[in-house]
């Protein structure tokens, strides 16, 4: 049986407030995550700013590109290079560490995460 969990859309920044091909940090419901704009790719992604590997708050200073046959959306956090997918958490570095990743969306020019 498939669930289905419920997303409450939080506004939390402009557009303009994120670099192209760069990310930055929002505080949402106490928690710093980070948002990316991946203008390159058209997309944007948002996770965990928290890099789990020495618990830096660094991710959203990290350099995002794309790895792999499946061209897989990652960030390098700044610290020791450990790289993160974009779309599930997964290390892709082989570590057991992972981060969250958050449902995202623009309208207009206001960026929305989903909360669930
Ligand atoms: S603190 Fe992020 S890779 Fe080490």
């Amino acid at each position: 049986m498939e669930t289905t969990t419920a997303v409450a859309w939080l506004p939390v920044c402009h557009t303009t407030d994120i670099p192209a091909d760069g990310g930055a940090c929002a505080l949402v419901e106490g928690e710093q995550v980070a948002i990316f704009n991946f203008a390159r790719r058209g997309e944007w992604f948002a996770t965990q700013n928290l890099c789990p590997h020495k618990q830096q708050m660094a991710l959203a200073r990290g350099m995002i590109g794309s790895t792999g046959e499946t061209c897989e959306p990652k960030v390098a956090c700044p610290f020791h290079k450990r790289t993160f997918s974009l779309r599930t958490g997964e290390c892709l570095n082989g570590d057991e560490c992972s981060i969250q990743t958050y449902p995202i969306k623009v309208e207009g020019d206001v960026v929305y995460i989903g909360l669930a």
